[in-house]
């Protein structure tokens, strides 16, 4: 597909439903769109496929998307800090620190984007006084673009979403991606009680879904890193889901290293029920 045939349903500024943050949000989802040009043009036409772990791939678009983004992040607010899967943390440009820092993950659902299952995203996410502002999650191969501010409604493409109104136990679809010690018999409980179980693989993606109700449940014991969940995160809550950890604390938190954070997100009617089954 080239850049000019991607489909684009929305006007990125007709999408600054933030008083406090709207040309940030303008921004991010124009960059995540142009990134999600590339990410398309090279669908299936990849050149370079790079182990990074026994599970983890890196391909020349992480890197493309990353470095489009962070230019022209860094063009608008030097003031501003930038952190990024691939990069790591990057200071503010200039003197002037603004305590603001850019979370993004330029490709999220690399292993999918690089075996040709399109289940994939980009992140983009402004953090101001230690939590996520802004958000926009990008998905190229269906053209949705999910949106949210800590002052205003979640969105795709420019419409109101909510998280899942359904009642019972029973009827929830859910995507759990826990394990290690302990794991195997609380995921056998929730699994006995809820509908069905789907495993996605771009837990950007997978967490906005939960804000539009296309999933009920997504719960993930480790291995998230905060450009994986600092834009959808947001996204879920001002769609009214209930984030936390998978401990039930901050979902939020800085302070914790990376690939060691955890998430459980539900519908808040729920979210109890879940957290007592898994925490
Ligand atoms: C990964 C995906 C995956 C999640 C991992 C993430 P990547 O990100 O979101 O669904 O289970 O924890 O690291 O490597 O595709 O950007
Ligand atoms: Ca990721």
């Amino acid at each position: 597909m080239s850049i000019s045939s991607v489909p684009s349903r929305m006007d990125p500024r007709k999408l600054g439903t933030s008083a406090a943050f709207g040309p940030e949000l303008q921004l991010a989802i124009r960059l995540a769109h142009e990134a999600g040009s590339i990410q398309m043009e090279r669908y299936e036409r990849l050149e370079k496929i790079e182990a990074k772990g026994p599970r983890d791939v890196v391909t020349e678009v992480d890197h493309l998307c990353e470095a489009l983004v962070m230019k022209a992040v860094r063009e608008r607010y030097p003031d501003d800090a930038f952190y990024a899967e691939e990069i790591g943390e990057v200071p503010a440009g200039s003197q002037t620190n603004s305590g603001r820092t850019w979370i993004v993950d330029p490709l999220d659902g690399t292993i999918n984007y690089a075996n040709g299952i399109p289940f994939f995203c980009i992140s983009i996410a402004l953090v101001a006084d230690g939590r996520p502002v802004a958000g926009v999650v990008y998905d190229p191969s269906r053209d949705e673009t999910f949106a949210g501010a800590i002052d205003g409604p979640a969105l795709r493409n420019g419409q109101p979403i909510r998280v899942g109104s359904k009642e019972l136990l029973a009827d929830l679809v859910a995507t759990l991606a826990v394990g290690g010690r302990g794991m195997v018999r609380k995921r056998r409980n929730v699994l006995k009680s809820v509908r069905a179980n789907r495993s996605m693989g771009s837990a950007a993606l997978t967490l906005a879904y939960v804000a539009c109700g296309r999933f009920d449940v997504y719960a993930q014991s480790a291995g998230l890193s905060a450009w994986d969940v600092a834009a959808a995160g947001l996204i879920a809550e001002r769609a009214g889901a209930t984030v936390t950890s998978l401990e039930g604390g901050p979902w939020f938190d800085l302070s914790r290293p990376a690939k060691k954070w955890s998430c459980l997100a539900a519908a808040p009617g729920h979210h109890a029920a879940i957290l007592e089954m898994l925490g």
